[in-house]
């Protein structure tokens, strides 16, 4: 009997996946990407243990949220990690681990889970307005003119901001202020993070959560 560990059918298997290339391409990224989610693989734990295993983050440990965020913002953020363009121990040291396919599986796999994709604007918070008008005084333009709908995201590479842990957020923005998350050209979150005021962080955090 060939059982699946027959190195024959372990050929056939290959030669049968090189004739499938799109397809069996496509499957492969999407089970690799779940393994990596769920399982993790040598010397990288699963992501699962803090993200979640829908990937909906862990808000009392400040764990943020990656279900439904845009692939290619996931797959640069793992980038910078890799080359310490964003700084954060854990992250760092588990991306330097990961090669660029199980970073780009691992993306992907991220980008379909389903996230809560709005946020309450008609809530009474200060800051509502900074999310759909910005401010003029503070130079600041409108949130969701770049980070879509209701702060969903865009395919643009510009992540959804709804949702995450109030922690995260708000060590994030002190991130960009103090220049420890890596700013490329044309990202105009250093700015924006430098303009608002400490009450304004901490209400927006609240209203994004
Ligand atoms: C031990 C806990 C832990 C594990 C396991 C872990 N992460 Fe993280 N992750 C974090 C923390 C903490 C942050 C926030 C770091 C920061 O402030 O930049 C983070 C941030 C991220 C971000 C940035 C999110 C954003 O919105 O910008 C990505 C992407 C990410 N992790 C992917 C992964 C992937 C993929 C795995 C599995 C291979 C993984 N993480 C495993 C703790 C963890
Ligand atoms: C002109 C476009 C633009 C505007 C306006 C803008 N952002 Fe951003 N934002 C970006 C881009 C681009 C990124 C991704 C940066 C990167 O790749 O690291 C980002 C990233 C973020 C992140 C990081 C998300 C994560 O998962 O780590 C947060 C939080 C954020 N923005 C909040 C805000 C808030 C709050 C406002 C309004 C006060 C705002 N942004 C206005 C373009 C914008």
């Amino acid at each position: 009997m060939i059982t699946p560990k027959h190195p024959l059918s372990l050929i056939m298997a290959l030669m049968l996946s090189a004739l499938l290339p799109a397809a069996a391409w496509a499957s492969h990224t999407q089970s690799l990407g779940a393994s990596e989610a769920h399982h993790g693989s040598r010397s990288v734990p699963a992501c699962d243990l803090c993200h979640g295993d829908q990937g909906q983050g862990e808000p009392r440990a400040g764990y943020p949220k990656l279900a439904g965020l845009d692939a290619s913002y996931l797959q640069h953020q793992m980038l910078f990690y890799q080359r310490g363009e964003r700084h954060n121990n854990v992250m760092q040291q588990y991306a330097r681990l990961m090669n660029q396919d199980q970073i780009r599986a691992v993306a992907e796999y991220y980008s379909q889970l389903p996230a809560p994709h709005h946020v309450d604007i008609s809530a009474r918070r200060p800051s509502a307005q900074l999310l759909t008008q910005g401010s003029v005084e503070q130079g600041i333009p409108a949130c969701f003119s770049c980070h879509g709908v209701q702060g969903g995201g865009n395919s643009d590479g510009i992540p959804s901001i709804v949702g995450q842990p109030p922690a995260y957020f708000i060590d994030q923005m002190n991130a960009w202020r103090t220049g420890q998350r890596i700013v490329e050209e044309g990202d105009p979150m250093q700015t924006i993070a430098r303009s608002l005021t400490r009450d304004q962080l901490v209400d927006l955090a609240q209203l994004l959560k």
